[in-house]
């Protein structure tokens, strides 16, 4: 197969009218579970994030996508796919290329690019990036008759809530900012207090904590309805604790009434991270219709693997990935514009 050239190809501002197209590539992508489908138009309106698509003959061939976080500093990469029929080419690097020169072109004050990737990264990338932090991933799949049974399954195995275990609460907005803002040590559950929700790796800076709300949003709920976050244990005063995220479910393109949701743990206590996987799942589930059906993928540190794993004993598992792995990278600003074509 040979490489394509550059100048074969147009790279343009992603727009709405190319959504069908990105459909049209995304076949298969996260066997399934791909978010973009879902989150595509609400991405297109959000002010720090910009989308490229690659066109052939004015077909679209690839996309990529930056956010910038961190109040400025970082640029998160997302979305980024390439045809089927066009893989091995060399397309993915010529699409990351415009992405990056127009990040470091419009956005000099960025000086790091980030991204999350699945287990077993191609060996180039992992000469360019440094690897930050890895989580285990357990996914499983629930039927939505089967969901009174798993939960009277996964309720039996629980430890009783305590002193020890209390049970979750769910924080609403203003009480996530001032538990990020006030003298909760996130060290304690968050190492280098990354707070990586639904694979977009943040730091728990305030600017991002407006962010995560905003990436769930789909248009229709408020931001305190957009994310749950729960939290057992640190009550303000507390120093430690153990904190989840939970996306709320969404449609994917797996099939009719197939969703997804994301819980994202935060914390290495196992039997707190059992206690936030059922009440995340319970909470997510009320609105999954007779007949529907959800992948959940539960990411923890990686001391948490076995213990979850056995805990969801039984379930039907989802083997899309392992591990999620968070790189980053040092970038540098350019003064001349990218060569490949942009129109906007
Ligand atoms: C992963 C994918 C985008 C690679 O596209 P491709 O055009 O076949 O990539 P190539 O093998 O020709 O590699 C071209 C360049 O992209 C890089 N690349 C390959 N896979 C990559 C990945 N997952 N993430 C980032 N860069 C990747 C390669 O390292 C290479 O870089 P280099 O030119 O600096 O050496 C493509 O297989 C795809 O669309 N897969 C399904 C979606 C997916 O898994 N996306 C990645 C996670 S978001």
């Amino acid at each position: 197969m040979t490489t394509l050239s550059t100048p074969e190809m147009q790279i343009l501002q992603a727009t709405a009218g190319d959504y069908e197209g990105v459909i049209a590539i995304s076949e298969g992508v996260f066997m399934g579970i791909d978010y973009l489908p879902f989150r595509y138009h609400a991405w297109l309106k959000d002010p720090q994030r910009r989308m490229f698509v690659a066109k052939l003959e004015e077909k679209v061939v690839a996309f990529d996508s930056f956010l910038v976080v961190d109040g400025g500093v970082t640029a998160v990469l997302q979305g980024l796919r390439v045809a089927p029929w066009l893989r091995g080419r060399g397309v993915a690097g010529i699409i990351q290329k415009f992405t990056l020169d127009t990040l470091r072109l419009d956005h000099p004050d960025v000086t790091k690019i980030r991204l999350t990737r699945t287990e077993d990264p191609p060996p180039t990338m992992l000469n360019k990036y440094r690897l930050l932090h890895s989580k285990a991933v357990v996914s499983i799949y629930l039927l939505a008759d089967e969901l009174e049974e798993t939960f009277m399954v996964l309720e039996s195995r629980l430890p009783s809530t305590s002193q020890d275990f209390p049970p979750p609460v769910f924080l609403d907005y203003s009480e996530v900012r001032s538990l990020f803002s006030g003298p909760l040590k996130e060290e304690d559950i968050l190492p280098g207090r990354f707070l990586i929700q639904s694979w977009l790796p943040i730091t728990t800076c305030k600017a991002n904590l407006d962010l995560t709300s905003d990436i769930t949003n789909d248009g229709s709920t408020s931001k305190e309805d957009d994310i749950s976050v729960s939290s057992t244990g640190p009550s303000i005063t507390a120093v430690k604790g153990f904190l989840s995220l939970g996306t709320p479910m969404f449609p994917v393109p797996l099939g009719d009434g197939k969703n997804r949701l994301d819980i994202d743990l935060f914390g290495t206590d196992l039997s707190c991270a059992k206690i936030h996987v059922v009440f995340q799942l319970k909470e997510a589930v009320k609105a999954l219709p007779t007949g529907g059906s959800v992948v959940c993928s539960v990411f923890a540190e990686e001391i948490l693997r076995d213990g979850l794993t056995g805990f969801l004993d039984g379930i039907t598992l989802f083997s899309r990935c392992r591990e999620q792995l968070v790189l980053e990278m040092d970038i540098k600003p350019v003064k001349t514009p990218p060569s490949t074509q942009c129109h906007s």
